[in-house]
């Protein structure tokens, strides 16, 4: 049976979760990854570029353009990078050089391209901070309409944040950009069915890779590995044969230390991957619709999503997920594709 493929349009931070995102999506046969914006987040824009140019490098799809995003948010400097993805955003990894040039056109011009090449087609998916598609939204309005759909990995439905209190890191780098996305949608003009799907902190903190899940994957690729452990010196290399799985285990291993360092357990929450999953397949998920609102004032709550279920929906927020099902999924995809590439 052949699998129809889904143009796909991803904009990341890439950060070690972005990076597993891409490599699920570069692992999927129902995906054709179309472009890839780059944002500033958990690392700057400009080594955001460089880690997107060189996974590709490490997957052999280096035909898949890359865009620069802004440098900046809407209103100003970007805060500090995040600590638990490492002065480089992929931990204790080394990726390979890349000589590939970025695209001329900026990440926002990049959306609005791939959206009028795929009209009613394109799968969007937003692991990052969301002011390339702020920027979109203002250069094509009519890009809701565009999209056949849009997963964002941000924000946090019960309120707990992991950036400030209330506050989770995508929608807290640039709470005005996540007002101006969340917005431009309605029930009312859309449907249900066409508004964003958010795949906030309460769900994704359910997805929790562990060693264990980590040989699992291993093993699904035909390498050899040795699993992690708390114990373990920090910044041991991965031992790993495949390639891919020496990435992931390399960039892994500095998000459990830091997860660790944190107080989670060794662990730590696949947001960006799940996120992708359910970009390809929202069936993974149950959500539930409702009208969320990004707080812009308030001195404690700035960057918070504020969720009313009795106003007219402008998203679908996730609510459920089988984190096994979701693993599974992951392993079956990844696995299978790692050895591919290395043989
Ligand atoms: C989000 O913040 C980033 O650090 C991760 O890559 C993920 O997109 C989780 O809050
Ligand atoms: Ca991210």
């Amino acid at each position: 049976m052949v699998t129809q493929s889904a143009p796909v349009f991803a904009d990341v931070d890439t950060g070690v979760d972005d990076a597993l995102a891409l490599i699920y999506l570069l692992a999927s046969p129902d995906a054709d990854l179309v472009g890839i914006a780059s944002t500033g987040g958990n690392v700057g824009v400009q080594q955001v570029c460089a880690n997107n140019l060189g996974l590709l490098e490490l997957c052999r799809a280096t035909s898949i353009p890359v865009s620069k995003g802004a440098d900046e948010t809407l209103t100003g400097p970007l805060r500090t990078p995040s600590k638990v993805h490492g002065p480089r955003g992929l931990g204790y990894a080394d990726l390979p050089p890349s000589d590939v040039t970025l695209t001329e056109h900026d990440s926002a011009t990049a959306w609005v391209r791939a959206a009028r090449a795929f009209p009613g087609e394109l799968i969007g998916v937003a692991t990052g901070p969301l002011t390339n598609l702020a920027l979109a939204l203002r250069a094509e309005p009519a890009l809701p309409t565009l999209l056949r759909r849009l997963v964002i990995m941000g924000g946090s439905y019960d309120h707990i944040g992991n950036t400030t209190a209330v506050a989770e890191w995508n929608i807290s780098v640039d709470p005005e950009a996540a007002a101006e996305v969340f917005a431009a949608w309605s029930e009312e003009s859309l449907g249900s069915q066409r508004l964003p799907i958010l795949c906030g902190l309460d769900l994704t903190r359910k997805v929790a890779i562990t060693p264990e899940v980590l040989a699992r994957l291993a093993d699904a690729a035909g390498s050899t590995s040795t699993m992690m452990s708390v114990d373990d010196k920090r910044g041991t290399p991965s031992t790993a044969s495949n390639p891919v799985i020496r990435v992931i285990e390399d960039a892994m291993r500095f998000y459990l230390e830091g997860y660790y360092d944190n107080g989670h357990g060794y662990l730590a929450h696949l947001h960006d991957p799940l996120a992708a999953a359910v970009a390809l397949d929202p069936e993974l998920i149950a959500t539930r619709s409702g009208r969320v609102d990004v707080e812009l004032a308030g001195t404690l709550t700035r960057g918070m999503t504020v969720t009313d279920w009795r106003r007219e929906p402008n998203a679908r927020i996730g609510v459920g997920v089988d984190p096994a099902a979701f693993f599974d999924r992951f392993i079956e995809r990844v696995g299978p594709y790692a050895h591919r590439l290395a043989s």
